[in-house]
């Protein structure tokens, strides 16, 4: 019987990429996105990337009786619901500071809600899509799965429960699994240039501020600080293709599905390398040949000098790895900028 992979958050940046890779493997998905930050024309997007129509439904992932609906209709279809991906969440982390209770209204009691959902229909298997700002920032690196929790915002700190919530949900019930894949910072786009990041407003993540900065929309980089302990004084992070990030969604989901895995596990999706801003920059200007003005600021609140992941254990379980380079991710990041200056809209 062909079953249902069931997306919350399916129009996002993670979503559209995922859904590319979810189809392309012949997997069959529904998509309930609110299109609060994202748009149905990013659902357009991969069906024409992938010739495949994809079904969505416009709604709120903590409206649990329209949840308990969507289940019994695919279960009634025969497409019953095998698999849960849940990456439905608000990502600010500034507005999380100024907002937490919106945070923990939507990301926790929106997985609460699912949970409830699942628990009702008797779906056993979910994916969640956590962050490696979860861990407690740390100067031992790389980050494996073992380091301690301590997230230093809202944003991280719904990303921590869930995560704990999944992990108890798992305890009590030995026939529910959970894996929670913590992101290190994706970037780049689908290398067709038709689907991509595009943050409303002025972006707060390095990469976007890269892009429109080289675009001409915005005037100069803010480069937070060069007086960290860093190759040059510049903050590092595990960059990682978008791309790469949504196949290792695809292994989780099928290691879940295809093996009899109870209980709860997390996996580091990174690369294992870390990157400086300042090489960012350059690898950017290398790539595409355009320069990108930038000028240095004060160090960003919050910020830690370096993370990057041990990726072990996704490598050794789900038999995945990320394959792309700096360069890779760069050039399609720019394509994508390029052809889409105002992201999805027309
Ligand atoms: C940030 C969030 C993290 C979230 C992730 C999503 C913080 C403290 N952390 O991670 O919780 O999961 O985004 O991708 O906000 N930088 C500049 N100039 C800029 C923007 C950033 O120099 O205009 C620097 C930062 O200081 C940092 C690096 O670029 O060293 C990466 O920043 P960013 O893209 O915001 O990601 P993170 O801070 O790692």
């Amino acid at each position: 019987m062909q079953t249902t992979i069931f997306v919350t958050g399916g129009a996002g940046y993670i979503g559209v990429h995922t859904l590319v890779c979810l189809l392309e493997a012949g997997h069959r998905i529904l998509v309930l996105d609110d299109f609060s930050n994202s748009s149905p024309q990013a659902l357009a997007r991969v069906e024409e990337i992938t010739g495949i129509k994809v079904p969505f439904v416009q709604g709120d992932v903590r409206d649990t009786e329209m949840l308990k609906r969507l289940f019994a209709d695919c279960a009634a279809h025969e497409v019953p619901v095998s698999c849960v991906l849940h990456l439905a969440a608000l990502k600010a982390v500034g507005e999380s500071v100024s907002l937490p209770l919106k945070y923990y209204d939507v990301n926790v009691t929106g997985t609460l809600s699912l949970l409830e959902a699942m628990r009702t229909a008797g779906v056993k298997r979910i994916v969640f899509s956590s962050s490696a700002t979860v861990y407690r920032p740390e100067t031992t690196l790389p980050y494996t799965e073992q380091h301690a929790i301590g997230p230093s915002n809202p944003y991280g700190q719904t990303k921590a429960m869930v995560e704990q919530i999944l992990q108890d949900f798992c305890h009590a019930d030995r026939d529910f699994s959970a894996i929670a894949l913590r992101y290190f910072n994706p970037i780049g786009a689908h290398h067709s240039g038709r689907i991509g990041d595009h943050p409303a407003g002025i972006p707060n993540n390095l990469f976007p501020y890269i892009t429109r900065t080289a675009i001409g929309s915005l005037p100069v980089l803010p480069v937070f600080g060069t007086d960290y302990s860093t190759v040059d004084g510049s903050g590092v992070r595990d960059y990682i293709h978008v791309s790469d990030l949504a196949t290792g969604h695809v292994k989780a989901i099928d290691w879940l599905c295809d093996n009899d895995i109870q209980g709860f596990h997390p996996f580091n999706l990174g690369t294992g390398r870390g990157t400086s801003v300042l090489e960012l920059i350059d690898a950017f200007e290398t790539a595409n040949g355009v320069a990108v003005p930038y000028e240095v600021r004060a160090r960003r609140s919050g910020d830690s000098a370096e993370a990057w992941a041990d990726v072990s254990a996704a490598n050794l379980v789900l038999n995945w790895r990320a394959q792309h380079t700096i360069e890779d991710m760069c050039r399609d990041g720019w394509n994508w900028q390029q052809k889409n200056p105002s992201g999805y809209e027309k």
